[in-house]
């Protein structure tokens, strides 16, 4: 799978894909990453991208010359999706990332000033991603987060198979806490079912406080959720045991 990255920074790139999963994805050659200045692909001697907006008002936006010419030139014939970054688009998530790592190719175009020709959206891209609700100071960070998100489902990047399937998200549930060694930190310890050898009863109480992670961070996850009974039986435990607190 390929990303091809355009933006006016490509230094922000330098460096943040080369440890960790995503580098060693790289070094497997199982994931490529390009990036792309899109001042190469100006044709006026100041370079320009950006221009003012019609209609008035303060800042600049990005002219669509360059991005139409930029993605034209790196798009490749098959199987290629291109998105532009910006927080006007829908929001990025775990079902996002995996479908888009289906894909040959997936250019990412990262927005900068106050906003990108309506054009670009109109046209050029097959959607406009957003990873939160607040504002960046252009896509940058944001395609960094996408690259990392995505690569984790392309095959053989991460280590053991399936293990992208149980983090977080793959059930809509937030993960259960994890502890090492030491058994006791600063009078803290380890719960104690974890040392039982009872798989069983570890599986549900891991199970357990996931869900109770999920009720106390992200209630909005179980919103609508077809819970199977056993997790039923699990929330109904947290509730009472909440209401006595
Ligand atoms: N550019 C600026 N803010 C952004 C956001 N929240 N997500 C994606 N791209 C952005």
């Amino acid at each position: 799978m390929r990303f091809d990255i355009i933006t006016i920074f490509p230094e922000m790139f330098a460096g943040v894909f080369s440890a960790g999963i995503v580098g060693k994805a790289l070094d497997k050659g199982r994931v490529e990453i390009a990036v792309h200045d899109l001042r190469d692909y100006t044709r006026d001697k100041h370079r320009q991208v950006d221009d003012r907006p019609f209609g008035g008002q303060e800042g600049m936006v990005m002219k669509p010359e360059p991005i139409f010419r930029a993605v034209e030139a790196v798009r490749r014939d098959g199987d290629s999706r291109v998105y532009l970054l910006s927080p006007q688009g829908s929001r990025f998530d775990s079902a996002a990332a995996e479908e888009m790592a289906s894909h040959r190719q997936v250019v990412l175009i990262c927005g900068r000033y106050e906003g990108v020709d309506e054009r670009v959206s109109e046209r050029l891209v097959d959607g406009e991603i957003s990873i939160g609700d607040y504002v960046l100071s252009g896509g940058e960070p944001a395609a960094v987060v996408v690259v990392d998100a995505v690569s984790r489902f392309v095959p053989g990047v991460v280590g053991k198979a399936g293990s992208v399937r149980n983090d977080s998200f793959a059930d809509s549930l937030l993960d259960f806490p994890q502890y090492t060694r030491p058994r006791e930190f600063r009078g803290l310890k380890v719960p104690q079912v974890l040392f039982s050898g009872d798989h069983r009863k570890i599986a549900r109480w891991r199970r357990k406080k996931a869900l109770e992670k999920t009720v106390r961070a992200r209630p909005d996850l179980l919103e609508g959720r077809a819970n199977a009974s056993e997790d039923e039986d699990l929330l109904e435990e947290i509730r009472n045991e909440r209401k006595d607190q």
